[in-house]
């Protein structure tokens, strides 16, 4: 009884350290991957702002455009950098002994990222930049403290100038119906392209593609589960009448 009791708790362990996400509120979103429109957006910006230092080395280029609807040619012309081939793996040309000078830790491959952390935490993660001269790129982030990673996505998104509440709660002033604050970044110190939701959005798109990214047969999986299942049922009729027939002399 004792060893049952003792597994069960060390069974749901895991899950209890990670939801607690060492006491960061996270924002949340929901990935959908029937969404191609979106999973095309996040792997161009994928492409164009990521995998200058992050691979994806368990995922091939070929896989991602078949996936996604996007033809070969387009994906080579558009998507792809140097010499690399459609059937390859995607690797990066950055050794990683140099990037742990550059940045104190190297970028960890990203293939299996949105599994490791999960959506919410990634999309917490990419808005949750502010400036912070202590740090050796000027930026801290909220939901991970010093972190070696620049704020690449400043350009869109602006530099914050201050940590922003993750996690928050909208408030609505209950006379006027406005939104008195909704969290997030609430002053700029340098204003971005894109507007507050746009830059949300715009991390929507690159986080649902990184969540593809980590089980990208998710779709297939669920497809296929649906065929076991009507199998299933209609083998249980079969199964049902056989059984009658076998009983029915035995009382
Ligand atoms: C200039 C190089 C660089 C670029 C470009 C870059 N990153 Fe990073 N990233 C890093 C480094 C370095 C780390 C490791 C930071 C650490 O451990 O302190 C990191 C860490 C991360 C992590 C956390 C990994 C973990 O679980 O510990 C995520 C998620 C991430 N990057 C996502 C992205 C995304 C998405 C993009 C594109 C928008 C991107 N990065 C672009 C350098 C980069």
């Amino acid at each position: 009884m004792k060893k049952l009791i003792a597994s069960l708790v060390l069974a749901v362990l895991p899950a209890i350290s990670l939801a607690s996400g060492a006491g960061v509120h996270l924002d949340h979103m929901k990935p959908d991957l029937h969404d191609k429109a979106s999973l095309q957006k996040g792997a161009a910006l994928f492409t164009n702002y990521c995998m200058g230092c992050h691979s994806l080395k368990y995922a091939r280029y070929e896989r991602i455009a078949n996936d996604l609807g996007i033809s070969n040619e387009l994906y080579e012309q558009n998507l792809m950098f140097g010499d690399a081939k459609i059937g390859e793996l995607i690797n990066i040309a950055m050794p990683a002994s140099n990037a742990k000078t550059w940045f104190g830790n190297p970028p960890p491959d990203l293939t299996l990222e949105g599994r490791l952390r999960g959506a919410d935490w990634l999309y917490t993660y990419l808005r949750a930049f502010y400036v912070d001269p202590s740090r050796p790129y000027g930026v801290n982030n909220a939901v991970f403290k010093d972190v070696g990673m620049p704020h690449v996505l400043a350009g869109l998104q602006g530099v914050c100038a201050h940590k922003p509440e993750t996690g928050a709660e909208k408030k609505v002033d209950s006379l006027s119906g406005r939104i008195v604050s909704e969290g997030g970044c609430e002053e700029y110190l340098k204003e971005g392209s894109l507007s507050k939701k746009e830059y949300d959005e715009t991390v929507y798109d690159l986080v649902n593609f990184l969540v593809y990214m980590g089980e990208p047969s998710r779709l297939q999986s669920e497809r296929l589960g649906v065929y076991v299942l009507l199998f299933l049922a209609f083998l249980f009729v079969f199964v049902y009448f056989l059984n009658r027939e076998y009983w029915k002399d035995v009382h």
